[in-house]
């Protein structure tokens, strides 16, 4: 039996704590298979943390995030926190573990699963096939840049300010991610900036473009800017196989690219930081999907985001591939027997519960075991 291996795993808010809940029966599942086990502690973070401890990311928190080998992550965020100060909203306890854990490669894959060709808005044929990997940048840019706020004008008008900031170093480490992934890929990087009109534009080409030079000619290399990409994405998606960004157009090519899939309840996320000596890195596995306030505590949810979640997990972190493509292929079977939350919801399939979906994965799971 492997070594134990520890989970830290924060639910956070929202439907966090009900899709996280799923995953735990699974986890469970391994554990009594008992060929690999883990050591699952569980901690609060976001709006959940911030009314027991006052902050969205406590101190003690964030070293048991150090110490874990893996962190996975629900979501954070609802409508409770609006008026919290900006510095302690849900969100900064996410962006604080990305930031101290310095995890800077953000990696959002989105597949379609041919299930689920009819839950997408764009046409099946377009769409058919799409296996694309967004690598994001996520220590930097505009979410940390200085100087930031807002202030008030001597003429009584206010100014907010945000800095987008790149450093050639935070650029390349970040691309060496993506040209790695293409190379066990289809061998293709889009890396999209706007160098038309920004600096760090102009930067993240030139870096993007002499690192491959010097290292990896054997992927291939196209320069898009962020708005073009945007409008591929929907137009041809299938052209894609890695695309490289910064951080905010990350975030949002990211989102455009999960509704491809036809719900944003299907995909899983990795965020890693820089190998150690032995290899090992650090990192946090969270559903794309956010806390979704509106049908929190409903049962509405989809909960295969967050497995999906713990597949990578066990993929990128404990090497576990044969486990991570159990969930995986559990999964699709699932798809394909018809089982479906709302937000997945085609014709003639049944529409089930966030628990009544983590049963019918359970089922499927001792039947691949069996
Ligand atoms: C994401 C989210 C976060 C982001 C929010 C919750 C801070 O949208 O992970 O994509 O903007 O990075
Ligand atoms: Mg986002």
């Amino acid at each position: 039996m492997a070594a134990n291996k520890s989970i830290l795993i924060l639910p956070g808010d929202g439907i966090g704590p009900e899709v996280m809940g799923q995953v735990r029966r699974v986890i469970d599942w391994f554990d009594n298979r008992r060929e690999v086990t883990f050591n699952v502690t569980e901690d609060l973070v976001g709006g959940a943390a911030y009314d027991a401890h006052g902050t969205p990311l406590s101190d003690n928190t964030l070293a048991a995030a150090m110490a874990a080998d893996a962190v996975l992550f629900g979501s954070v965020g609802g409508p409770k926190y609006d008026d919290a100060p900006r510095n302690l909203r849900p969100e900064m306890g996410l962006l604080r573990l990305r930031k101290e854990l310095d995890l800077f490669a953000n990696l959002r894959p989105a597949l379609t699963f041919d299930a689920l060709l009819d839950a997408s808005s764009l046409k099946p044929e377009v769409i058919k096939g799409l296996d694309l990997m967004i690598v994001r940048e996520s220590t930097s840019g505009v979410y940390f840049g200085e100087p930031r706020g807002i202030e008030t004008l001597p003429d009584g008008h206010r100014r907010g300010v945000d800095t987008q900031v790149y450093t050639d170093t935070e650029i390349s480490r970040v691309a060496e991610v993506a040209f790695d992934l293409a190379r066990v890929r289809r061998g293709k990087v889009t890396s999209a900036e706007k160098a038309n009109v920004m600096e760090t534009g102009v930067l993240w080409r030139d870096v993007v473009t002499k690192l491959h030079a010097a290292k990896h000619t054997d992927i291939k290399l196209e320069h898009m800017y962020a708005d073009n990409c945007a409008m591929q994405l929907v137009r041809a998606p299938t052209q894609f196989d890695v695309i490289l960004a910064d951080n905010l157009f990350g975030d949002i090519l990211s989102d455009c690219a999960a509704m491809l899939t036809g719900s944003l309840g299907m995909l899983p996320s990795a965020t890693l930081g820089a190998p150690d000596e032995s290899g090992r890195r650090r990192a946090l596995y969270e559903p794309v999907h956010g806390s979704a306030p509106d049908i929190a505590g409903k049962g509405l949810a989809n909960p295969l985001a967050c497995l999906l979640s713990f597949a990578m997990l066990l993929r990128y972190s404990f090497d576990l591939h044969e486990d991570a493509a159990l969930i995986e292929e559990a999964v699709r079977n699932v798809l394909k027997s018809g089982v479906r939350t709302t937000d997945i919801m085609g014709p003639g399939a049944a529409r089930v519960s966030t628990n009544v979906m983590g049963d019918a994965i359970l089922r499927e799971l001792d039947k691949q075991a069996a």
